[in-house]
């Protein structure tokens, strides 16, 4: 009768082992008992990259890669992305159900009243250059937030966590259109509580000399979508980067600063700009063929192509892809669209591509519609921690309350130098 168990031989000592599997994975500690002597530390696992390491145990999303299957707490992607709104999202996120009418409203006006930042924020993004990336400014407004608000370190109060949580959701729009307003040299646009999450958020981006700004329903819309298909993505780098500095008990504005910079890198969340980037250097469909060939050398990537865990179209391109054209009906077409439809075609034709099951991601199409939008390139990577941002503190929030959990201190397989005597500096 079958067990679930893995029956392992050490061919050093002749020894049998018998291992628990639970879920799919071993645990990493049962190896330690593999020993060849009493003085031997054990046997750990040896994973860079933690290409094959489950470093949690969550409730959160699920993700099936060879299928392109995305699922937030069981609701299916597209359905969350065609059905409900970010804050809709943000609360299933973090409470694990959808909200009712009444807890909705409750949780939309704790968002809406926690928009403002302290003025000294304001003034701390006028000292930045005129040109700072707005990642930049990012990292660093988020990580000093946590100045203000020093009751955030009392994480074991459910209540001061969720002020935290609540504050952070709210102020990442409002920090993100201070760093665009300060971009362009114009001044900042205080938060109208009569908008949506995202009105509000084009609200500070753009309103200029009216009165009243008024959102395009189309874009408000589909900025609220393009923040859906953001909102989490189990244990990718950033939520990594969110539990594994959150598992050192720091408050939730620094671990959110640490997962910012993580989002920030260009195989990360930065792949939404160097997508666009790399389109426009591409410039025509003619030129096409040409850069696939330097992407099968090795010489560049196709920014916005591949994932560690979809091995299948990523089921959010599909969805920004659709979403895309509907902008471009308001906007005007973006013309590097063609030029994206195009490589795409012709990547998935390609054997390189088919068999390293390279798609899509989706980061291939989103800085599409947030440079048809009037948004500068590098503005695309902080669209997607705003997006983001939900995800991290729910993953954060569960890991925080996950007994299995502490502080997170991965070994190493040392190959440096054996003990040696100092040199003094005269004799080297
Ligand atoms: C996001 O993890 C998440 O969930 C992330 C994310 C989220 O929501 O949080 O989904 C968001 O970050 C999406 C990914 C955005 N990044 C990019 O689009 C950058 C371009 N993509 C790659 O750099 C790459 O595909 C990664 C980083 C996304 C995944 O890298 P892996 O899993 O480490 O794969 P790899 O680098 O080992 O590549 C495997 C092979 C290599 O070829 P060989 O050495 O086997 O010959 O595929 C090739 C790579 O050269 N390859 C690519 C490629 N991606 C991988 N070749 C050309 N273009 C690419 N984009």
């Amino acid at each position: 009768m079958s067990k679930d168990t893995l029956t392992v031989t050490d061919n050093r000592t002749g020894k049998t082992y018998e291992l628990p599997i639970e879920h799919g994975t071993v645990r990493a500690m049962d190896l330690r008992q593999i020993k060849t002597g009493a003085d031997d530390f054990g046997l750990m696992a040896y994973d860079p990259a933690f290409m094959n390491t489950a470093s949690t145990k969550s409730s959160i999303t699920f993700i099936d890669g060879d299928k392109g299957i995305l699922e937030y707490r069981g609701y299916p992607i597209d359905e969350l992305a065609e059905h409900a709104s970010f804050l809709e999202v943000s609360y299933l996120l973090l409470f694990g159900e959808l909200p009712n009418r009444s807890q909705l409203h409750e949780f939309q006006h704790a968002i809406t009243h926690h928009t403002m930042v302290h003025e000294n924020i304001r003034e701390f993004i006028d000292a930045f250059r005129y040109d700072a990336h707005p990642m930049g400014i990012l990292v660093s407004t988020v990580g000093a937030l946590s100045t203000f608000y020093p009751d955030a370190k009392n994480l074991d109060d459910a209540e001061v966590r969720r002020l935290q949580m609540n504050r952070l959701i709210a102020k990442m729009p409002t920090l993100a259109a201070y760093a665009y307003r300060h971009r362009r040299g114009l001044p900042i646009i205080y938060p109208d509580n009569d908008l949506s999450y995202s009105g509000n958020f084009l609200n500070m981006l753009f309103k200029m000399t009216e009165t009243k700004y008024t959102p395009n329903p189309v874009i408000e819309k589909a900025l609220d979508v393009l923040f859906i298909l953001h909102a989490d993505h189990e244990q990718n780098c950033s939520t990594s980067a969110m539990r594994g500095v959150g598992s050192s008990r720091v408050d939730p504005f620094s671990a959110t600063a640490a997962a910012c910079a993580a989002l920030y890198g260009p195989l990360h969340g930065g792949a939404n700009e160097a997508a666009i980037r790399m389109l426009n250097e591409i410039g025509s469909v003619r030129n096409i063929p040409d850069y696939i060939r330097r992407a099968k050398a090795g010489e560049v990537r196709l920014m916005g192509f591949g994932h560690r865990v979809y091995k299948n179209y990523d089921p959010r391109a599909k969805v920004i892809k659709k979403l895309a054209y509907q902008v471009f009906d308001q906007v005007g077409k973006n013309p590097l669209i063609d030029i994206a439809v195009e490589l795409e075609k012709i990547a998935l034709e390609d054997d390189y591509f088919v068999q390293r099951k390279l798609y899509p991601n989706v980061d291939f199409y989103s800085g599409l519609i947030y440079q048809s939008m009037g948004l500068p390139m590098d503005i695309f990577p902080v669209l997607f921690a705003i997006g983001r941002t939900p995800g991290w503190l729910a993953q954060w929030e569960e890991m925080i309350n996950d007994n299995e959990q502490k502080i997170a201190r991965p070994r190493q397989i040392y190959l440096g130098e054996g003990r040696r005597p100092f040199v003094p500096l005269s004799d080297r």
